[in-house]
């Protein structure tokens, strides 16, 4: 996070719950008065995105950039930076974002740049966690915030939540169980940055 700028843009693709949970929590905890911290915008690269709608009926800014219409990953990286600069952020949070970023793009927002994975990290990196996870026989699974390098899925681990694997569970059964967990400790991770100023 930058000394004085502290302004949260966050990236979505979906339903954008745990940029809702974040919204909600600089809110409750009155990160504006505490540390001068808002969320600044929300943007998707999709158009469609469930989390557009809530952001834009909260009265923050947001904006889609579609990546499809975009000859390379790096002109849609280029473009989706621009956009994001606009609001000046002292940190970027990546919330439910499936694009994989560019080396440019990460080395941009080095050091305030942090994604929320679906797995115990270092364990299962990439797509489809929960089920490879069920199928690995795992105990017990969970979801990890980190800072983000250009290694997909790695770089420092800032918290993690666990869950246990429950007999009959199925990818679906044990996502829900792990997104609850998501919803407390991405605030709680970004509240502890924050605090560090
Ligand atoms: C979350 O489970 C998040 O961990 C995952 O996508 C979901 C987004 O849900 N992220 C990834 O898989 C990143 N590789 P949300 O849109 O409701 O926050």
């Amino acid at each position: 996070m930058s000394g004085v700028n502290k302004n949260i843009v966050i990236l979505i693709s979906g339903s954008g719950s745990n940029m809702a949970a974040i919204v909600e929590t600089a809110r409750t905890q009155r990160w504006q008065t505490r540390f001068g911290a808002r969320v600044a915008a929300v943007i998707s690269n999709k158009a469609a995105a469930q989390g557009l709608v809530w952001a834009k009926a909260q009265g923050i800014a947001t904006a889609a950039l579609d990546h499809t219409a975009y000859a390379s990953r790096e002109d849609f990286d280029a473009a989706l930076m621009s956009g994001i600069d606009r609001h000046e952020p002292g940190l970027v949070v990546l919330a439910g974002f499936m694009r994989i970023l560019t080396p440019g793009f990460v080395r941009h927002y080095e050091g305030r740049l942090v994604n929320i994975h679906p797995s115990l990290l270092p364990a299962f990196t990439g797509l489809k966690t929960h089920q490879r996870a069920i199928d690995m026989g795992c105990r017990f699974a969970g979801a990890t915030v980190h800072r983000v390098t250009s290694e997909l899925d790695h770089g420092e681990i800032l918290d993690q939540a666990v869950v246990p694997v429950m007999p009959g569970d199925t990818a679906e059964t044990l996502a829900a169980r792990v997104l609850t967990q998501e919803h407390l400790i991405y605030p709680r991770a970004i509240e502890a940055l924050l605090q560090k100023g």
